[in-house]
């Protein structure tokens, strides 16, 4: 029996609670309409990679004629690295089931983890060598006391031109004014449903009126367009699609349907994924006018505007038809790592993946700690670039593979 085939019979009832409509998995792979094959897309043979390598040195050579981009952000396959994802704690204030385990997380003793100083440095360090693109995440990043003074520092960091947040916003109303004159320049706020119990019971917290809240400030204090992020996961929230793509025809937002992904103690199962295809079938059967509007290819979303509305609406497909060719970002986790992949190295044998985990996941705390000099940390951060694979090896793989839980990496 294929592989995929044998997952989805393992079924489990995770959303129960909220599965008002009978979910259809078995018609769903029977449909044709293509979802069994772009959700086994992400495995990735020899001549495919070929391919990848080859589109990637295209893109890399345009890019080059005019980006001063130092060669330690650029990886095997001519890939430049030029948006730096930052975790600046792994601490929130929600639960969310899909990110952090049940049981919780061990947390990094506070003294190990980046100081502000070392994060300006080392954002310096990557701005300098052609970074023009940073993320603060986390954990929620609005908890950190220093998050003004990170972003001051940050933004004025020379050649950066977006300094950018994805936060759950249950604190960032208060907060956003003076984080905007500090700089920041983009904001994603997270909210996976419109229906305050379902909030309660995904995040295991209260507070979805806030999170409302914070999406109407940041649009008042002009954030144009205000991202909004939204995980899918069938029985929890794909009936509420079409509901978050009516908020964009008043609202000048972008609602991103992010495809579920596997992590650490999270209970993924491709039953609760629902594909990027059955998303814009659902979105395109309601709303007359849906238009696909172009993509610069280090885009992660596929992004589609619809007639009359204010909004757009976009679709993160990392698992169906995921976007590693024309991948732009590194990631800083807050305890100093460093990683060039959100996923783990999965295309090697199990017994191999503890060690090649080590390979793409870097200290630079410690290094940076011992007294080392901007140039030894530019060739330790080059090396693990270099090492970074042309794709991810695919749902199945990753959700087998040792990672850690998403609030430790940084979504
Ligand atoms: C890890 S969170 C950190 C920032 C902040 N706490 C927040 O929730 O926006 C970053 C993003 O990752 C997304 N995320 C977390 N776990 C995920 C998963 N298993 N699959 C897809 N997206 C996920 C969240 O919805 C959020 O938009
Ligand atoms: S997704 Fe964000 S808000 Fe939810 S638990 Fe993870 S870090 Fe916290």
């Amino acid at each position: 029996m294929p592989r995929f085939i044998a997952i989805v019979t393992e079924w489990h009832l995770g959303f129960r609670r909220f599965n008002s409509a009978n979910c259809k998995i078995k018609s769903y792979f029977q449909s044709g309409n293509n979802n069994g094959q772009g959700l086994i897309s992400g495995h990735m043979n020899g001549s495919l990679s070929r391919m990848f390598a080859t589109l990637c040195e295209k893109l890399a050579e345009d890019a080059l004629k005019d980006s001063p981009v130092s060669d330690m952000l650029v990886d095997s396959f001519g890939r430049l690295h030029t948006y730096l994802r930052i975790s600046l704690t792994e601490r929130c204030n929600l639960r969310c089931q899909y990110c952090m385990p049940a049981e919780g997380v061990e947390l990094t003793p506070s003294p190990q983890l980046l100081s502000l100083n070392e994060i300006v440095r080392l954002g310096n360090l990557f701005v300098s060598s052609g970074v023009d693109k940073i993320r603060l995440t986390g954990g929620e990043p609005t908890i950190r006391k220093d998050i003004e003074e990170i972003c001051l520092q940050l933004s004025n960091l020379k050649g950066l031109k977006t300094l950018a947040m994805t936060t759950n916003g249950i604190s960032l109303a208060r907060k956003l004014p003076k984080l905007k004159e500090c700089g920041l320049s983009l904001v994603n706020i997270s909210l996976d449903t419109l229906v305050p119990a379902k909030f309660e019971f995904i995040t295991r917290r209260k507070g979805h009126s806030k999170v409302m809240e914070s999406i109407d400030a940041a649009i008042d204090l002009g954030y144009n367009p205000v991202k909004v992020n939204c995980v899918v996961m069938r029985g929890f929230n794909d009936d509420e699609i079409c509901d978050f793509v009516e908020l964009t025809r008043e609202k000048p937002i972008n609602v991103r349907f992010i495809e579920f992904m596997p992590f650490d103690g999270n209970v993924w199962k491709v039953k609760k994924l629902v594909s990027y295809y059955e998303m814009l079938d659902r979105v395109g059967k309601r709303f007359t006018g849906l238009q696909r509007i172009g993509d610069h290819p280090t885009e992660t979303a596929k992004n589609f505007r619809i007639d009359g509305h204010q909004g757009t609406v976009s679709f993160i497909t990392s698992m169906t038809k995921h976007f590693c060719a024309g991948c732009n970002r590194l990631r800083l986790l807050a305890d100093g790592n460093f990683k060039v992949c959100l996923f783990g190295p999965s295309e090697e044998p199990l017994e191999e993946l503890f060690f090649l985990q080590q390979l793409i996941e870097v200290s630079l705390r410690d290094p940076l700690r011992h007294g080392v000099n901007d140039d030894e940390l530019k060739e330790i951060i080059g090396a693990a670039v270099k090492r970074k694979k042309a794709a991810h090896a695919g749902m199945f793989d990753i959700a087998k593979t040792p990672n850690r839980p998403m609030i430790h990496i940084g979504g």
